[in-house]
């Protein structure tokens, strides 16, 4: 990301829910906010939605990783769970959603200070008022210490947590993405979800140019996919920072659960999965 400005991807990803919520009537994920989140501008989204062929597939995944990510964090609130994190937020709803208020849960949204500013002022300009539960919490993945930042907004070290990680270990270093699980790690009874991306090799046939393309266009707007894992890689990764419990959803696995909910999905599979991991 440049220094200064907000995250890109995270409002392509916001306009992707958006288009969910249109075109497949939020049957994944159901997300009163993911229009009125948007500027007037920006509210466009079949446009955006049937602007390409393969958009089908983006959307199923953007929507599908949420919704597995939600699912699983409400199992750890049954549980007794209470804090959750959601790091590199973007654009992302849930705290606004939580329909876990009555439990006391505190959500802490850990962000790039860019794209926080960001969210901020179109939260304002929407007249969404930032619910009591929500605490902000600017981070730079790549410089800062994340644990840091969180006890000092409140974050209780020695309390479980859930967190959730989506559409972000793609622009991360390697470096801080271990720094970050490593912290993850280091929370007692912590889960986590995240999605991560392959190779351009385990994408389908169909689907290998349009991710040259993007790509390409990532680079533009300074926001490259680094860093990319095979799953097996991934697994070790995991281990080696002592996550047990480690359940890997491949795309096949997404679609197959999820596919038949999104209107008109294109042909073709990417290599991105979902993970949730315990430690
Ligand atoms: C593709 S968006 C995903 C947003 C959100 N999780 C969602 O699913 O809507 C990527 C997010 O990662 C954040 N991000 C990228 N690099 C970061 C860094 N070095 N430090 C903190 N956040 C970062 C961006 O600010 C952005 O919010």
């Amino acid at each position: 990301m440049k220094p200064n400005e907000s995250s890109r991807t995270a409002l392509m990803v916001a306009r992707q829910r958006a288009a969910h919520q249109v075109l497949d009537h939020g049957s994944i994920l159901y997300d009163p906010f993911a229009m009125k989140i948007l500027r007037e501008d920006e509210k466009e989204v079949l446009q955006f939605a049937n602007g390409h062929p393969l958009a089908s597939i983006g959307r199923l995944f953007t929507a599908a990783r949420s919704r597995i990510a939600e699912d699983a964090l409400s199992r750890a609130v049954e549980t007794g769970i209470r804090q959750i994190v959601i790091l590199g937020a973007g654009l992302d709803t849930f705290a606004l959603r939580n329909p876990h208020g009555a439990r006391q849960i505190r959500i802490y949204e850990v962000d790039h200070p860019a794209t926080q500013v960001w969210k901020r002022q179109r939260l304002a300009e929407a007249q969404i008022a930032l619910p009591p539960w929500l605490i902000l919490v600017p981070v730079d993945f790549e410089r800062d210490d994340v644990g840091e930042k969180l006890v000092a907004a409140g974050f209780q070290q020695n309390s479980p947590a859930f967190f959730t990680w989506l559409g972000v270990v793609p622009y991360l270093t390697e470096d801080a993405i271990g720094r970050t699980l490593d912290y993850m790690s280091s929370i007692q009874n912590s889960e986590v979800v995240f999605d991560y991306m392959e190779p351009p090799e385990a994408f389908s046939e169909e689907l290998r140019q349009l991710e040259r393309e993007r790509t390409e266009l990532l680079k533009k707007i300074d926001e490259r996919s680094v860093s990319r894992f095979e799953p097996a890689g991934m697994a070790a990764i995991l281990r080696s920072h002592g996550f047990c419990a480690i359940e890997d959803i491949n795309f096949q696995g997404i679609a197959s659960r999820f596919g038949r909910a999104v209107q008109g999905l294109a042909p073709g599979h990417l290599g991105v999965h979902v993970v949730h991991a315990k430690h």
